[in-house]
């Protein structure tokens, strides 16, 4: 992942390597999807925790949706999981969207075109993010980190919010996930909506602290812990209003905050409560 600090110890591949093989084997994990559409955002690489979400949702016969901001590596995963499925039996239905979670005007393009696509969107893994960079504007003028992991990922699903209600209503079981982190629980008590470029520090003083510490220069961590507590209110927040339209026995929230269990798509995992607060 685009990041200013290097791969964790125990990433993505040694995930698979530990957890994948024993967990897809047992269908209670996850049930057969056919006929079901599922969309991932961010899967450009092999390595990825949206290439593992995406294989284990094709493996269980999802129509899968993966958006890239390079359609080339978008199309190079794709060949590499239709061959990896291929190898247990299974023909993937796999098909790459171009968005980019820079730039707002793309994400409009994205979601106009699924619609047109797609009649229905019963699973979603807001997946893409950026970890650890200098500010960088985008050309909305939101800091890289804020609008990657969460902006676009917010307009994003408030654009297909309609399509997946009407999933929800007619066949039940849509199941929307925010791939948050370990950091949001730095990221502040809440998130500063005022401030989203450059939060204070009192918001994840020690994250804040540790580019200096480290060398490197102000915030990064300050601000990608608050793009990830954004993630993770804003799963809350759609829980709020799932209920709100009388939708909770059929739709379900989920985020994930380990790097152990990100892949795993489409599993609650009660969100923290001090992030209400
Ligand atoms: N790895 C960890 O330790 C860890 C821990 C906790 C949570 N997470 C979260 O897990 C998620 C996936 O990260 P990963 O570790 O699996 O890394 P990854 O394989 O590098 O996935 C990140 C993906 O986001 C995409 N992306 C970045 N900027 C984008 C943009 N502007 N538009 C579209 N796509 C963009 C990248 O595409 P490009 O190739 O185009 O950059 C890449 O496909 C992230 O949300 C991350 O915050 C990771």
């Amino acid at each position: 992942m685009g990041s200013s600090s290097s791969s964790p110890a125990d990433g993505p591949t040694q995930l698979e390597d530990k957890y994948y093989p024993e967990w897809i084997k047992n269908p209670e994990n996850i049930k057969d999807l056919t006929g079901k559409v599922a969309l991932i955002t961010g899967v450009s690489t092999s390595s990825g925790l949206g290439f593992y979400a995406t294989k284990a949702l094709a493996l269980k016969g999802a129509q899968c949706v993966i958006t890239v901001r390079n359609v080339e590596k978008g199309e190079a995963v794709k060949a590499d999981l239709e061959a990896k499925l291929q190898e247990d039996g299974v023909k993937p239905k796999i098909a790459v969207m171009k968005m980019d979670n820079c730039d707002f005007a793309s994400i409009r393009s994205f979601t106009d075109e699924f619609k047109k696509q797609y009649d229905r969107l019963d699973i979603v893994c807001n997946n893409a993010g950026v970890m650890g960079l200098d500010v960088q504007m985008t050309k909305d003028g939101y800091d890289i980190q804020i609008q990657t992991n969460h902006l676009s990922h917010f307009l994003m699903t408030a654009r297909l919010w309609p399509l997946m209600k009407a999933t929800a209503e007619k066949y039940g079981d849509v199941t929307i996930t925010q791939v948050s982190s370990g950091a949001s629980h730095k990221g502040g008590p809440t998130v500063d909506t005022a401030n989203l470029n450059n939060p204070h520090p009192s918001h994840g003083f020690l994250l804040y602290l540790a580019p200096f510490v480290l060398g490197g220069s102000t915030g990064h961590w300050a601000r990608y812990g608050q793009s990830k507590l954004a993630n993770v209110l804003f799963a809350q927040e759609l829980q709020r209003r799932i209920a709100a339209v009388g939708l909770q026995d059929k739709m379900k929230l989920g985020q994930r905050t380990e790097c152990s269990q990100a892949w795993l798509p489409p599993i609650y995992r009660s969100p923290r409560r001090r992030a209400v607060a």
